[in-house]
């Protein structure tokens, strides 16, 4: 028992988000160097070079240079089994980073010195703070120019609404960088350019004791004086209470590709971030101590390997043990007892069978398509039923059809599979078949990424036309006839595939048109199926 409670505790699982290019990619790959999960870092995924990262999957994401899916990467560092699931930093692709949020029990903000908070980084906060869940944050590339530190952590805080308590301090920036001092053991790790491999051990120093001056300046060392001054006397320790409420974020200043700055960050992430956090379900809250095993389902992507033809369902274990062959209940599968086939934990695009797993542990297994986003799975004789994933509203819509009407069989396949996904929504003209569909999507790109997956992963080409559409609402009202509405003429009545209605609009005004021109009708922006 105490070997499955440590198992359960020594559990980290987080995600790294940030803005494209800020660094996340390289970040993945050292803190994976340190747990020796990868023999070399490939470097980063390289748009002019041709190298890939470890954690990028898809052929579009190679030829665009951005991550599209998010991947899970499994290493032991520190005593700790850490789990890292990468995001995809385009926004277009923001629901798949929520999902990916909903499993993990940290996250890891990367920004860009020279560039502060970006857009991105805006949006996909956003989504984190949705979970409260402890937010670290790592300002990288300070071997570049970069803004002044305080103003980066008022920035955090203006833009981002969190207050942040620098765990280290930056001594400089650019070809003055001369290392950062980290104000818990009040030492220097100092920066030493060179081919970037190694840091030079810290070094015990006494900020007042000139002799440092030989190593970072004297300018250097005076301004530090003045900065660690301004930030003891800003006060407060480190709130922890704050840290697990994501309303403070501990601020780690390195450079990630230069490797500095990167195995302190990891031991203090490792001793400051939760482990496996309790998780509320239907008429309650799960532990993840709790000897019974439970996960739901959080991302489920089909093709991942072309030579495979396969659809892997992830899922994010909340409770207990998976053990290899054990049987479980899939309790939006009417609770039908089924084997989990050939779990599998992934190495970026290397899989492994595992024989077993532990709350916090992420598993992928083959689904023959009967899990949908947000399913749960629990031990037989237990009837857990975990909070589902919302669906975030599509704001781009097209009608789609098939170029070969040969092809109408693999055209119906393809959708409705890269539909159960979450990556695109599907709708139809009510009385229609699926010769031609319409679908939704969050970000235009996902539009793209339909149209190569049609293509290479189901060999159909598709003509999409581009539909005005803006607004979806479901319609809550049962008892009523959707064509007897009172509707403006751009205002389309559509199904989804449960047969529910739905209405979508051009503009906000016409929502409010059909509200008032229809008494009693009730919209809703979220589908609550
Ligand atoms: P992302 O996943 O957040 O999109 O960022 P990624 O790690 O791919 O990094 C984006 C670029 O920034 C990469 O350059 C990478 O080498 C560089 N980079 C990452 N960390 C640091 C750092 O600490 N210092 C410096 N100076 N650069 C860093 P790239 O893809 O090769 O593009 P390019 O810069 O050659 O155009």
């Amino acid at each position: 028992m105490a070997d499955f409670i440590n198992e359960i505790n020594r559990r980290r699982t987080f995600a790294i988000i940030s803005h494209p290019d800020a660094g996340k990619t390289t970040l993945t790959e050292k803190l994976l160097l340190y747990g020796g999960a990868i023999a070399l870092a490939g470097s980063v995924k390289g748009k002019k070079n041709d190298r890939h990262a470890v954690s990028d999957w898809m052929e579009i994401e190679k030829q665009r240079g951005i991550s599209v899916t998010s991947s899970v990467m499994q290493f032991e560092y520190g005593g700790c089994c850490i789990n890292i699931l990468d995001t995809p930093g385009h926004q277009d692709f923001s629901e798949d980073t929520y999902r990916t949020l909903m499993a993990v029990d940290s996250a890891v903000m990367v920004i860009d010195a020279a560039k502060g908070v970006e857009n991105q980084t805006r949006k996909l906060f956003k989504v984190c703070v949705m979970r409260h869940i402890p937010i670290f944050t790592f300002i990288n590339k300070l071997d570049r120019d970069a803004k002044n530190p305080f103003d980066l952590m008022s920035e955090i805080e203006d833009e981002l609404g969190i207050s942040t308590y620098p765990m280290n301090f930056p001594i400089g920036s650019g070809v003055d960088f001369k290392g950062v001092y980290d104000r818990a053991s009040k030492r220097i790790l100092s920066y030493e350019r060179g081919d970037g491999s190694r840091e030079i051990e810290a070094i015990e120093a006494d900020i007042n004791d000139p002799s440092l001056d030989s190593l970072i300046g004297s300018q250097n060392r005076l301004q530090l004086i003045e900065d660690v001054e301004l930030l003891d006397g800003a006060g407060g320790d480190l709130d922890m209470k704050e840290v697990s409420a994501g309303r403070l974020s501990p601020v780690f200043f390195g450079s990630a590709l230069n490797n500095f700055g990167v195995e302190p960050f990891l031991k203090s992430f490792i001793e400051m971030s939760p482990g496996p956090l309790p998780r509320e379900c239907e008429g309650g809250i799960v532990e993840p101590t709790d000897p019974a095993f439970s996960a739901f389902v959080f991302k489920i992507q089909a093709n991942m390997n072309k030579a495979h033809r396969d659809r892997l369902t992830f899922m994010r274990i909340c409770s207990g043990k998976f053990e290899r062959d054990m049987e479980v209940v899939h309790i939006q599968g009417d609770g039908k007892k089924m084997r989990l086939s050939q779990p599998q934990q992934m190495m970026a695009d290397s899989r492994e069978i595992i024989e077993e797993a532990y709350a916090g542990d992420i598993i992928g297994v083959f689904d023959p398509g009967v899990f949908s986003i947000g399913d749960t799975v629990c031990a037989v004789g237990k009837n857990i039923k975990f909070e589902g994933i919302p669906t975030f509203a599509p704001e781009h819509f097209a009608r789609i059809r098939h170029k070969d009407t040969m092809k109408r069989k693999q055209f119906v396949k393809g959708a409705t599979q890269i539909a159960q996904e979450g990556a695109i929504q599907i709708f139809r003209e009510p009385d229609t078949g699926m010769e031609e569909v319409i679908v939704g999507v969050v970000g235009m790109l996902q539009f793209d990424v339909f149209e190569h997956r049609m293509r290479t992963e189901y060999n159909v080409e598709i003509i999409n036309e581009g539909l005005p559409y803006q607004y979806i609402r479901w319609i809550d009202n049962e008892d009523i006839d959707p064509k007897k509405l009172n509707l403006s003429s751009d205002t389309k009545i559509v199904q989804d595939f449960k047969n529910n209605y739905l209405l979508l609009f051009t503009s906000e005004w016409n929502i409010r048109w059909a509200l008032e021109k229809n008494d009693g009708l009730s919209l809703s922006e979220f589908n609550k199926n």
